[in-house]
């Protein structure tokens, strides 16, 4: 079951790169609106500085724009009265910093206007976030992405089964570290919490290094899907190889550049929206 799940996210990934086309460029804009990455970076890290949870944000809100129908910035745009935009799904209603490329759009428009896409503002605001550079993914790059939950928080309700009732017997997942998940219970009390968020990386939340791989192997992943990296034996191997910041920053950097790369529309495809909520008129 568990292995099922990280297979169907590959074939997912897959499915997803195979849409790719085009041509995707370092400074991209270097003439046609040569402010561009210095507006996106003075913004970006102006706002961490007062929000150190805003990395989180971004870089999730950049990987779920892209495994649905790509990275256009789709998960951007607004419902109207007619149409429920992917934004209001399911998966996609615990998303923030949505005001954060709102804020980065309306400045680049200013300077440089109809130029730069909402797709490019999102992608760069979320490398910006994490201070690294930015198909066909693989086991590999979905171990290495999974390194992501190394900052930011999950609400209760999103594992709380693994607490209280595994198998629908009122059990606790064996899988998970007894002592960390006495800890997750005192801050989830019970099955119907949907509000309390706990740190996905105990001890080290707000820091952006290998302490996910660390605490994953000693079964502190948070989310069923962490824990099932280690049911796998080559995605556990994975995650063994991954226990130093220096080899995570240098696997991460190249699987988002990946991953960032998936159906990205390039020249006259799409368009380049003047809000990044609101399709052109
Ligand atoms: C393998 C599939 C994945 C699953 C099933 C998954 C699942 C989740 C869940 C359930 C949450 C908590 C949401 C909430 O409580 O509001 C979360 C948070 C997060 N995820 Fe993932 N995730 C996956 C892969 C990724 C990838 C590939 C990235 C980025 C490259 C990522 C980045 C994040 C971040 C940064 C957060 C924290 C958001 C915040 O604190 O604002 N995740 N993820």
């Amino acid at each position: 079951m568990k292995t099922a799940f990280i297979f169907a996210c590959v074939v997912a990934l897959a499915v997803v790169g195979g849409c790719q086309g085009g041509d995707l460029r370092r400074s991209f804009y270097s003439t046609s609106c040569p402010s561009a990455e210095a507006i996106v970076k003075n913004i970006t890290q102006k706002l961490v500085a007062s929000n150190p949870g805003l990395p989180a944000d971004l870089l999730r809100l950049h990987f779920h724009d892209c495994f649905v129908r790509g990275c256009d910035a789709s998960v951007l745009i607004r419902s109207t009265a007619n149409s429920k935009a992917e934004k209001d799904a399911p998966p996609n209603l615990s998303l923030e910093g949505f005001e954060v490329i709102d804020e980065i759009k309306t400045e680049l428009e200013k300077k440089c206007a109809g130029t730069v896409s909402c797709a490019d503002t999102l992608a760069l605001a979320a490398r910006d976030a994490v201070s690294f550079q930015r198909k066909g993914l693989t086991v590999h790059d979905l171990v290495v992405l999974s390194g992501a939950h190394t900052i930011g928080d999950g609400h209760c309700n999103l594992f709380s089964n693994r607490l209280y009732n595994f198998t629908g017997k009122g059990d606790q997942d064996p899988s998970l570290d007894s002592t960390y998940a006495a800890f997750l219970k005192t801050k989830c009390r019970s099955l119907s919490d949907t509000t309390t968020k706990v740190d996905m990386d105990p001890g080290s939340a707000n820091n952006f290094d290998a302490s996910y791989f660390v605490n994953l192997k000693h079964k502190k992943g948070l989310f069923q899907s962490d824990a099932a990296l280690l049911t796998d034996r080559t995605s556990n191997k994975i995650v063994g190889e991954l226990q130093k910041s220096a080899d995570f920053f240098k696997e991460f950097a190249q699987s988002m550049k990946r991953m960032g790369a998936i159906g990205v529309l390039t020249g006259y495809s799409g368009e380049i929206r003047k809000k990044c909520g609101v399709i052109n008129s």
